[in-house]
């Protein structure tokens, strides 16, 4: 069991949010903060060994988490970091090894700077060890006070600083490492704070000094990774951070993205290699793009599935859909939701998908509006075609079976059935089902009456005196 363990700290409010919602469940890269550390955390422990500490809003914290197998630490009042940690040990699995502490607001910290510190805790064998930085403005923070011998003597929070401590710009990132041994047993001699009667974690430093445990300093230099999130203003570089590398990591690895500043990917997105992506395209929530894609500019996919080959042209936006091997799509389309797209399909300008199935090779290629309909193989949907699905009171699915061909302008009053090979006559108002192979025309019959025209113009014609005004 050498597993390390995680704490994650996610317990508090975060009042300078100014929100109604636990910090840990805002947003940034398209995924909750809480979810962020969390997939930092699962790249060195599986969800077994990870403790989450949840106060504020836990059901919803709870159930926010994408991790499976995690645990949960409930800490119902909040008295601070160092209680957080004694709500945490009942749900510890393993006293042994190391003790990783991560805070629930830092979504920033790389998987590699987490391995480096756990190698260094591994190779020193002391109490522990702090993640701390360098910063212009220290304001807030705890700052790190060494001793001789370069290890850390204490941590003096801002309240209880005096001036020679305010002036430390070497500051407590409130992410920890600890002989998980050495810590366990010596947690119960934190005492509350005199000023705040809160139990701080920070008070661990001496704590385990005095055992004989001492605790180092780990400086990160790029301060960056370490910011904390306490309002919508740092949420927003957070935002920028992730969204900045998770383009990078996608271009690494063999997307194209044009003026990747426009571009917003969220952290559970995949996109196959040599893909293409235009700018101001947006890639949300689980959306998954297969290889040698190419996604036009101004697009928005959220949760979609598009295999290999797809091309959309600018201005797709797109919902909970599938888009098969190869097929087209825009520009200006919409699935607005549940649209199933089959392999080469073609679904050009002005088309929306409602709940609607194209297969293989079939086309809508212009103005068109499907909805709760299934579309055989290679059926032409004509321009200006519209399933009328819903009657006011109920939706009704439209048939349409293979190699159909829809006229343009056709009017199909759904609940209806469209049989295989059937062809739809331009501009019919189609309320019956039509026989596979059958001609529907659905429309009154055109009537031609010679000379008409002429001669009412005639009858308005001025005499032929009159001057015309020209204009
Ligand atoms: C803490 C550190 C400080 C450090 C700073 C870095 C202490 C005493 N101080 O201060 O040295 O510079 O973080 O950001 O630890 N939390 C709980 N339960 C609680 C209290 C807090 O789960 O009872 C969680 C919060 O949700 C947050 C984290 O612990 O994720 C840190 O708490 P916060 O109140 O932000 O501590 P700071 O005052 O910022
Ligand atoms: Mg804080």
């Amino acid at each position: 069991m050498n597993e390390p363990t995680v704490v994650i700290l996610a317990a508090g409010l975060g009042t300078r949010m100014r929100s109604n919602k636990a910090k840990v469940l805002h947003e940034a890269g398209g995924d909750t903060l809480l979810n962020h550390v969390l997939r930092a955390a699962a790249t060195l422990t599986s969800p077994e060994q990870t403790v989450v500490v949840i106060g504020h809003q836990a059901a919803e914290v709870k159930g926010s988490v994408i991790t499976g197998g995690v645990r949960f630490a409930e800490q119902t009042e909040q008295k601070g970091t160092g209680h957080a940690l004694l709500c945490a040990s009942r749900e510890i699995q393993n006293r042994d090894g190391v003790l990783l502490i991560l805070n629930g607001d830092g979504p920033l910290l790389k998987p590699a700077t987490l391995a480096c510190l756990l190698e260094a805790q591994k190779t020193a064998r002391v109490g522990g060890h702090v993640v701390t930085t360098d910063v212009e403005n220290p304001e807030g923070y705890g700052r790190i006070v060494r001793d001789e011998e370069g290890n850390i003597a204490a941590i003096v929070e801002q309240k209880s600083a005096r001036p020679h401590e305010l002036a430390i710009h070497e500051i407590n990132t409130g992410v920890y490492i600890f002989d998980a041994g050495a810590f366990w047993n010596c947690l119960n001699e934190i005492q509350p704070n005199d000023a705040t009667g809160e139990y701080y974690l920070t008070d661990m430093v001496e704590i385990l000094s005095r055992h004989g445990h001492p605790v180092r300093p780990f400086l990160v230099k790029d301060e960056t990774e370490l910011l904390g999130i306490n309002t919508r203003v740092e949420l927003a570089v957070a935002d920028g951070i992730l969204r900045a590398r998770k383009n990078e990591e996608l271009m690494l690895s063999g997307v194209t993205i044009e003026n990747p500043s426009s571009v917003l990917i969220d952290a559970g997105v995949t996109v196959g290699a040599e893909t293409t992506i235009g700018a101001n395209v947006q890639l949300r929530g689980t959306t998954r793009i297969g290889e040698r894609c190419t996604i036009g500019a101004g697009s928005i996919l959220r949760d979609c599935i598009l295999e290999d080959d797809v091309t959309l042209f600018a201005y797709v936006v797109a919902q909970d859909s599938t888009i098969g091997k190869g097929a087209q799509t825009g520009p200006f389309s919409r699935l607005r939701q549940k649209a199933r797209v089959g392999e080469r399909v073609h679904i050009g300008n002005f088309v929306e998908l409602k709940n609607t199935s194209m297969d293989n090779g079939a086309k809508a290629n212009h103005l068109a509006y499907l909805g709760d309909a299934s579309i055989g193989e290679r059926t032409n949907v004509g321009a200006g075609t519209i399933t009328c699905n819903y009657d006011g009171a109920r939706k009704h699915p439209t048939v349409i079976e293979s190699n159909v061909f829809v006229g343009s302008n056709a009017t199909l009053v759904a609940p209806i059935r469209l049989g295989e090979g059937s062809y739809i006559a331009a501009g019919s108002v189609i309320t019956g089902d039509v026989e596979a192979d059958a001609l529907a025309i659905g429309r009154e019959r055109q009537t031609v009456k010679p000379g008409w025209a002429k001669k009412r113009r005639e009858a308005k014609e001025p005499s032929s005196g009159d001057k015309r005004s020209g204009t």
